[in-house]
């Protein structure tokens, strides 16, 4: 297993380009499974997410080539396998949006369930409403769900949650969509560009889908989908962390490949931070001169602030001048990065849903532990505004969705350094040595010891 040992305080400089958007790359991966002919992608991210799918996929039938330049070239061989297995698909959640196209191409699927998560409950069962109103018959046994329909019928679905809508869910419902025979509608369907991207994908395919970025998508049944081309979106959450690494040490870059529409949130809450944004066609450009201001961030569906920002906000407003809250209302359990934070020295406080920041004007680097992915990300933020080194262990989780992150920000001037995680590769200035211990006091030397008080009452000590 690796870390990452990375030395805080240089502001990054410099320019550098958005990679492919894993949550657009991973749904439509899984929905060229529903094409009958070759399908060539680009801008696909190297990630782990991806050749994980790529795995699944392989697994079900089809023939996948990736050559490392962000091209992927997809084709079906056989269409009869249909199981997702429990061993690919507990890896990475997305493999469960082979669920739909399974079910609209080939009639059936067995898909695991994916299990738990650090960053909160994530059930499935919005997916499964939405396959069953199309006619699917589906049972959850054995920790897969085993779906099966000899036809599927246009329907009206409601795809609402009480979390608002599903990104995923709407991808799968969607996909199996496109076979069902007449007109399907989806309302409360995510908007999220990741959602318009796969849509966008199936359409050249030869599907019928409307309404794509709005809550209500419209889908004329097609008999069969035939193979395509299609060039992946930027990565907004891999932007927004790239601008937040240059605004929290106080850097300025220059970033291509973005796209500015699917940001906007983002950028209103760094511009009320302080950050100074310049826009040109496909390219957006950060400066901090100032100090950090604070701010209050809720994460909400699309166009909300995402939720895949949350812990990278976090890190940053963790040292912003004053008192910040950020609430996520899509994941209200995403806080794992906390205490992780707080050993850096940050001060925060959770209540629920939301997070209290107090912000301090310098953190100073130690070891900390990666929860998932965002968290791990948020963590690499606050180290390179940290005074000295910060190890960041359990890194799988940062490579599981990021495109070489440590070597683009080295790029702009960061030091960042992948380490085995051994013993011997943590950094001496992490070592405590005995005289930077407190010195012991005269109560705790080696005289008797102090009674011990317990309070029950304000202001009353009782001895225990
Ligand atoms: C996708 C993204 C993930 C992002 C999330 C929210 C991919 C591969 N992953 O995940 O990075 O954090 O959107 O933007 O695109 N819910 C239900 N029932 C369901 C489905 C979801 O109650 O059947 C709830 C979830 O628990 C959550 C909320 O709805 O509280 C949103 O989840 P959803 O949009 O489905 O997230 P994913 O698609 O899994």
């Amino acid at each position: 297993m690796d870390m990452l040992v990375i030395r805080g305080g240089m502001p990054l400089r410099g320019t550098l380009a958005v990679s492919g958007a894993k949550n657009a790359a991973l749904p439509i991966m899984a929905a060229a499974l529903a094409a009958d002919g070759p399908v060539v992608l680009h801008n696909v991210p190297d990630l782990v997410d991806v050749t994980t799918l790529a795995r699944v996929l392989e697994s079900l039938g089809m023939s996948v080539i990736q050559d490392g330049s962000g091209r992927i070239e997809l084709e079906t061989l056989s269409h009869d396998p249909c199981l997702a297995d429990y061993e690919l698909v507990r890896r990475m959640r997305a493999s469960v949006c082979v669920l739909g196209p399974l079910l609209g191409r080939r009639k059936r699927a067995c898909v695991s369930l994916p299990g738990g998560c650090n960053i909160g409950h994530r059930p499935i069962d919005l997916h499964l409403k939405g396959l069953r109103a199309l006619g699917a018959e589906i049972s959850i046994e054995r920790g897969y769900v085993f779906a099966r329909a000899e036809r599927l019928r246009g329907a009206q679905i409601y795809l609402g949650g009480p979390f608002g809508s599903t990104v995923t869910g709407t991808c799968n419902v969607m996909s199996a969509a496109v076979f069902a025979e007449g007109v399907t509608t989806i309302s409360a369907a995510a908007c999220e560009p990741e959602v318009i991207d796969v849509g966008n994908f199936l359409n050249g395919l030869g599907a019928r889908i409307q309404g794509l970025g709005t809550p209500v998508l419209t889908i004329e049944g097609v008999e069969r989908l035939h193979g395509g081309e299609h060039t992946v979106i930027p990565d907004r959450i891999e932007a927004a962390t790239l601008l937040m690494a240059a605004a929290i040490t106080g850097g300025s870059l220059r970033l291509t490949n973005v796209c500015r529409e699917h940001l906007a949130g983002v950028l209103d809450v760094l511009t009320a931070t302080g950050a100074e944004l310049e826009f040109a066609p496909d390219c957006l450009r950060i400066s901090r001169p100032g100090p950090l201001r604070p701010a209050d961030i809720t994460a909400l569906p699309y166009p909300g602030i995402p939720t895949d920002v949350q812990a990278q906000f976090t890190a940053l407003l963790a040292v912003a001048q004053g008192i910040s809250i950020v609430t996520d209302k899509v994941f209200p359990d995403r806080f794992l990065h906390i205490p992780e934070l707080m050993r850096l020295g940050a001060s925060i406080r959770r209540e629920g849903a939301s997070a209290i920041l107090q912000g301090v004007p310098q953190l100073s680097g130690t070891s900390v532990m990666a929860s998932d992915l965002r968290a791990s990300a948020a963590l690499v933020l606050a180290a390179l505004a940290a005074e000295g080194e910060t190890v960041v262990r359990r890194i799988y989780h940062l490579d599981r969705g990021y495109d070489r992150l440590e070597r683009k920000l080295n790029a702009i001037g960061a030091e960042i350094r992948r380490v085995e995680d051994r013993p011997e590769n943590m950094p001496a200035s992490l070592q405590l040595s005995a005289d930077e211990l407190p010195p012991p006091t005269a109560d705790c030397s080696d005289g008797p010891p102090p009674p011990k008080f317990l309070s029950r009452s304000p202001g009353v000590r009782h001895a225990e």
